[in-house]
């Protein structure tokens, strides 16, 4: 995949956080969403790829755009000839995050060679996130206790110093018992375990590990970030209702057991993920709307070359007579 496309892929994470930003706090998560769908949808249309939708907003017949299948890029447009490329996206990572003004709301996308990005059903997904230190160290079907001394051996740390995110969920009861009896810290958040997996493998963020059952596309999408940030994501559907295994069938599941990891779920050679902050976050800053522009705050990786930048910028109003520009 042609490394220039990361710029593209930056524009269409930037408009949809600066779309969905308007809300913050307005306490209507769907609008809010919509939003940051209908922005992405129409920036990505200016990408010159071939693209298909693989994670998206849904089947066609639940969303009206950037459903699983969708056809996105110039290429739909121009009739020109251009590589063909899938993409994970979710506009607004963090819907409550966002209608709320609470911390941590993205608006993020992943790329590869067409094959590259599992195309997983939308069912939740049993995790463990971990940093590249910690790769290889720990494994779903330990027990808490021995990967949180794996990770506290391998970070050279004490299980007492460690801090782990969990989902505050009910279904995190038992998890979250026995976190706390290995003494270790918890971080319980409302929503959005994407961005607390790109700070697990982030040195210096805080966070040592994600543990708990959060969404499937949530994981494919860290998958892709843990590809450009050398960390871990080992995962597992959870099938449990009537209807699930059908669900996998379809989308060429048939392995329903099966422990992932990010190879697994990002396996394309050239991988590009963006995102951009909406609400402020652990590792970026969200919108802000400044007198003469708006300023954000992304991060844009790729493993071909490899590379993870941090990109603050500020988009001038057009017709802005004379920006300043503050640091
Ligand atoms: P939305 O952005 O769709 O609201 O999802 C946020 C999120 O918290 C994800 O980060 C997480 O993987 C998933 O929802 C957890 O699902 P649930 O809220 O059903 O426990």
């Amino acid at each position: 995949m042609d490394s220039a496309l990361s710029l593209d892929f930056r524009d269409v994470v930037e408009q949809a956080a600066i779309a969905c930003a308007h809300t913050t706090g307005q306490g209507d998560r769907h609008h809010a969403d919509q939003v940051a769908v209908e922005a992405m949808r129409r920036s990505m249309d200016r990408v010159p790829i071939d693209g298909t939708i693989v994670i998206g907003e849904g089947e066609r017949d639940e969303a009206p755009m950037l459903f699983i299948g969708e056809k996105v890029g110039a290429g739909q447009h121009d009739g020109g000839s251009y590589p063909a490329i899938d993409i994970a996206v979710d506009p607004l990572e963090g819907t409550n995050l966002c209608a709320t003004g609470s911390p941590n709301a993205i608006a993020v996308l992943a790329a590869a060679e067409q094959g590259g990005l599992l195309n997983a059903p939308d069912l939740y997904m049993e995790k463990l996130v971990v940093g590249p230190t910690c790769k290889g160290a720990v494994s779903l079907d330990a027990s808490v206790s021995e990967n949180l001394g794996a990770i506290a051996e391998c970070l050279d740390r004490r299980v007492e110093e460690l801090v782990i995110v969990v989902l505050d969920r009910e279904r995190h009861a038992q998890l979250i018992s026995d976190i706390r009896k290995t003494g270790a810290r918890i971080r319980l958040i409302t929503d959005g375990d994407l961005s607390a997996a790109i700070s697990a493998a982030v040195v210096g963020s805080g966070v040592h590990a994600v543990m708990g059952i959060g969404g499937a596309p949530e994981g494919v999408l860290a998958a892709a970030a843990m590809r450009c940030l050398n960390g871990e994501i080992l995962a597992r559907l959870v099938v449990n209702k009537s209807d699930h295994e059908d669900r996998c069938r379809k989308m060429g599941i048939t392995d329903l057991a099966r422990v992932y990891r990010a190879i697994d779920l990002a396996s394309g050679d050239s991988i590009i993920f963006a995102a951009t902050g909406v609400t402020d976050g652990d590792l970026m800053r969200g919108v802000r709307f400044v007198d003469d522009g708006i300023r954000t705050h992304s991060l844009i990786m790729q493993t071909v070359p490899h590379q993870v930048c941090f990109i603050d910028a500020i988009h001038v109003h057009e017709g802005s007579a004379d920006p300043r520009v503050r640091f």
